[in-house]
């Protein structure tokens, strides 16, 4: 992730001319020249990498082609694919590289789909868990990966329970979890009896992972304040891996993934 930062390298040089640390910094750089009389004469434009943490590069923003009046992700495999409301999966989408992480779950069964995730965060959510419990806190996945045809059943049932309007804030419809991007694992605790709800939020477990999933590369997806630009309720359990980079930065400008996309520059 490079970002180019034009530096005017003739008038810092000159400018500098009296400082031999910088001198001999700026004699570092290929294209730099310590000719001063030719440096008084001439401005040279350059441009060094540098790591701006604001960027990011085209190929992790969604590519998006419209069908059916849908606007559906074309490349669903990348890591920081933004899926809402907005933005769907293709409903046959199946992550190519889902394991099972090596972590406590909630149930017994663990060869359903749910205890799986994509490798790389399959592999940060076991450093996560094993961080945590150095801490004395004791973490359990509940529900990672969901197929377009489970999201859907569970769709289904909750408008069925609850009425379509309701079940929305509450479950995205088919195509639009970032479930089925194999990137999320809704995560819970023996001391919230395994429950997904908000009182996750005031447990130590809650707590925990509220401030340093990040340093995982894990955000915090659906956070209480965000509601009406996440349009889905408060979900203190639901956490989204994409990678610790972006994870950081959203965590420290408490970002979601909506306001990351609009705040980066796309380079
Ligand atoms: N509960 C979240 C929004 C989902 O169904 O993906
Ligand atoms: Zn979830």
């Amino acid at each position: 992730m490079i970002w180019k930062n034009v530096v005017m390298i003739g008038s810092m040089t000159l400018l500098f001319s009296g400082c031999s640390q910088i001198n001999s910094l700026v004699d570092k750089l290929p294209f730099a020249s310590n000719d001063s009389s030719n440096n008084n004469q001439q401005t040279q434009q350059e441009e060094i990498p540098i790591d701006d943490p604001l960027s990011l590069e085209s190929i992790f923003f969604n590519d998006i082609k419209e069908v059916d009046g849908k606007n559906v992700i074309q490349n669903s495999t990348n890591v920081m694919a933004l899926v809402n409301k907005e933005f769907f999966f293709p409903a046959d989408y199946v992550p190519d590289d889902l394991v099972k992480p090596d972590v406590a779950f909630s149930f017994k069964d663990i060869g359903t789909e749910k205890s799986l995730m994509r490798r790389d965060a399959a592999k940060a959510l076991e450093i996560m868990f094993k961080d945590a419990a150095e801490y004395g806190i004791e973490l359990y996945a509940v529900s990672g990966y969901r197929s377009y045809v489970r999201q859907k059943s569970l769709y289904d049932a909750e408008v069925e329970r609850v009425g379509s309007e309701k079940a929305e804030q509450a479950v995205a419809i088919p195509g639009a979890s970032e479930h089925q991007s194999g990137l999320a694992m809704d995560i819970s605790s023996k001391s919230n009896r395994f429950y997904l709800n908000t009182a996750f939020a005031n447990t130590p477990e809650g707590k925990w992972l509220k401030e340093n999933a990040h340093r995982f590369g894990f955000i915090l997806r659906y956070p209480k304040e965000k509601t009406a630009i996440t349009n889905y309720m408060y979900e203190p359990w639901h956490f989204r891996y994409v990678g610790e980079k972006a994870a950081r930065i959203m965590y420290e400008h408490n970002w979601t993934l909506e306001e990351y996309f609009n705040e980066v520059k796309k380079i």
